[in-house]
């Protein structure tokens, strides 16, 4: 079995489809299990959502620690005490820097509501609509130094009507992204996509 360790800010609810997936057998069983939830924002609704499930939580801080290398130290203890092999990033609002990468390089995944490389960083949504796209979507990729710039692994549109309004494309896209990262996540843990030599593989 591996153990995945979500990260997350805010409101989890790619947290939960995760979870969901993982630890409920909602379809076929898997290798992998949510065994822990690192969260940085003691407010965030993620937190209720890992209390449901019976996932392990552990919170801190950033600004607790006199700096990020700090921070990812406690972090990479806290994933090692968990034994965790995988670190999949489900609205994580952080950069993340060089002490975690190094020790998981190639074992960290994220999910951004755009089709990168359109619209990285905050508020992709809004930008799409900003700039009157009338595809955007999901991307979901591995994670590099940079700022939502690692490589594609999936990727899925969604249309933007006339008039669409940041929350109704909000909902569209993170219907999307339930359905997509669960399945995305399985695949990779089942060793079907991978990351090798500056390319995706996937087995055949
Ligand atoms: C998602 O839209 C994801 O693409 C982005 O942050 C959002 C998190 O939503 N990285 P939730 O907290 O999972 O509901």
């Amino acid at each position: 079995m591996k153990e995945i360790a979500i990260f997350a800010s805010g409101n989890g609810s790619n947290f939960e489809s995760i979870v969901a997936k993982f630890n409920h057998h909602t379809s076929t069983p898997s290798n992998g299990s949510i065994s822990l939830l690192i969260c940085d924002k003691p407010e965030a609704y993620v937190i209720e959502r890992a209390e449901k499930w019976g996932v392990p939580t552990i919170v801190l801080q950033p600004k607790a620690f006199s700096s990020k290398t700090e921070y990812e130290q406690r972090v990479l203890e806290e994933l090692k005490h968990y034994d965790i092999h995988y670190i999949v990033l489900a609205g994580y609002m952080r950069l993340i820097g060089p002490t975690l990468l190094e020790e998981y390089k190639g074992r960290i995944v994220n999910i951004h509501p755009s089709l990168l490389p359109a619209f990285p960083g905050k508020d992709a949504i809004n930008q799409a609509i900003q700039a009157g796209v009338r595809i955007s979507g999901v991307t979901v990729h591995f994670v590099d130094e940079g700022m939502d710039t690692g490589p594609i692994i999936a990727q899925e549109a969604v249309r933007v009507e006339e008039a669409e309004s940041e929350q109704s494309l909000a909902k569209k896209i993170h219907e999307v992204e339930h359905r997509l990262y669960p399945k995305v996540v399985q695949d990779w843990i089942d060793g079907k996509v991978w990351f090798k030599e500056g390319k995706i593989k996937w087995r055949k």
